[in-house]
């Protein structure tokens, strides 16, 4: 299928994109102990863009040094040398006619203490996800249920690393609400479990998200985009719907759709998967309660599932394809046959060697 939407431009607030695709968040885990990523893997982004990605989202950077990373080798953006660092990398984005955005994240009780400097693991409940942690290959450790001067000092964190990607020149901000990590745990009520104002009601459970999104707002120039990641499952307990219902999600939805963001980025297994019980896929549920611009993620892999996911979504956003093929933008544009990648095949995002 042929249509022309993909490689149209589109507008969010003050930018212009050329066209409709990006490159998705991807964690690589090549930094040393400075929270640098590798070189070759920063060369990585920039390529994307030369490719003709309108959009390059970072790897998560992992918003603090005590209790948010959960994997090793991943980036901060909280002290001069790693602002330093994302500075020309940026710029040369940029020059490609792309928009440079950083995404963050606080793993709560998916971090992985050993590769934490306060050997700290928090979570809005002491609760473990089921599954065991796939690179220890043992249980995750049980967090400790966040006190309120946890949550501010989080919050913190998030406020800190959105200063950083301001001062490096970043776009936009993304903060990372999907996938079961932090913010993700205290929106569902299968991690959240709290009978304070944080936990209880959906209203309750939104409450964290809200602060977050409230605080790193306030430090964020109005020329730059801010934009909140959500998905309807988790990297641990990938089974489990972390919303109950489509009413609860398109609840959650709705009271973003009232926050200072620019974009909602819906990330899925399968873009086109109806979902939470319903005839639709999640970027229509989405679309049903929100005027924001909508991205979607998650099995598109060539020129006709990316028109065929735009016809319920404004961008789509590519993971898999975009790291193996460093010509997928132009293959798309060509409307070559293109692979369909497998999971097991983006572990090469973790090879010591440089990717093309
Ligand atoms: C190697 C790798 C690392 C990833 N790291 C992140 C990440 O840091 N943040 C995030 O939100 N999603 C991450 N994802 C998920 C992707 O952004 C995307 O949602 C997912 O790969 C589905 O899209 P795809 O089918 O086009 O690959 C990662 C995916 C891969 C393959």
């Amino acid at each position: 299928m042929k249509s022309d939407k993909l490689f149209t431009q589109f507008q969010i607030r003050n930018f212009k994109l050329k066209n409709r695709i990006g490159v998705a968040p991807m964690t690589r885990m090549s930094a040393a102990a400075d929270s640098i990523p590798r070189q070759d893997v920063l060369d990585f982004l920039i390529q994307r863009a030369k490719n003709g990605a309108s959009i390059v989202y970072t790897e998560a950077i992992v918003t603090d040094y005590e209790s948010g990373q959960g994997y090793p080798g991943q980036a901060r953006m909280l002290t001069q040398p790693q602002i330093d660092a994302w500075k020309p990398v940026v710029k040369e984005i940029q020059k490609e006619g792309a928009l440079a955005i950083m995404q963050m994240f606080h793993c709560g009780r998916m971090a992985w203490p050993e590769v934490n400097p306060a050997n700290r693991i928090i979570a809005p409940s002491s609760i473990t996800p089921a599954q065991d942690n796939p690179i220890t290959e043992s249980p995750y450790p049980m967090p400790e249920t966040m006190s309120l001067f946890d949550v501010e000092h989080v919050i913190a964190g998030f406020v800190e690393t959105a200063k950083g990607a301001v001062e490096a020149g970043f776009d936009g901000i993304e903060i990372h609400g999907a996938h079961g990590y932090l913010i993700n745990q205290f929106l569902s009520s299968y991690s959240n479990k709290r009978t304070d104002s944080y936990g209880g009601s959906f209203e309750n459970r939104y409450r964290f998200a809200h602060e977050v999104i409230q605080a790193v707002h306030k430090v964020i120039p109005d020329d730059r985009l801010l934009i909140f990641r959500i998905s309807n499952w988790g990297v641990a307990d990938m089974e489990v719907f972390l919303f109950d219902t489509k009413e609860e999600y398109q609840e959650i939805i709705r009271l973003l759709s009232e926050e200072p963001i620019d974009a909602l980025s819906v990330s899925t297994y399968e873009y086109q998967q109806k979902a939470l019980a319903s005839d639709k896929n999640m970027a229509q549920l989405t679309r049903e309660v929100t005027g924001l611009p909508v991205m979607i993620c998650g099995g598109i892999y060539d020129r006709g599932s990316a028109e065929d996911a735009l016809k319920d979504a404004d961008i789509v956003l590519s993971g898999k394809s975009l790291l193996l093929n460093p010509n997928w933008v132009e293959d798309v544009r060509e409307d070559k046959a293109l692979n369909r990648y497998k999971s097991e095949e983006a572990n090469i995002a973790y090879t010591p060697e440089p990717l093309l």
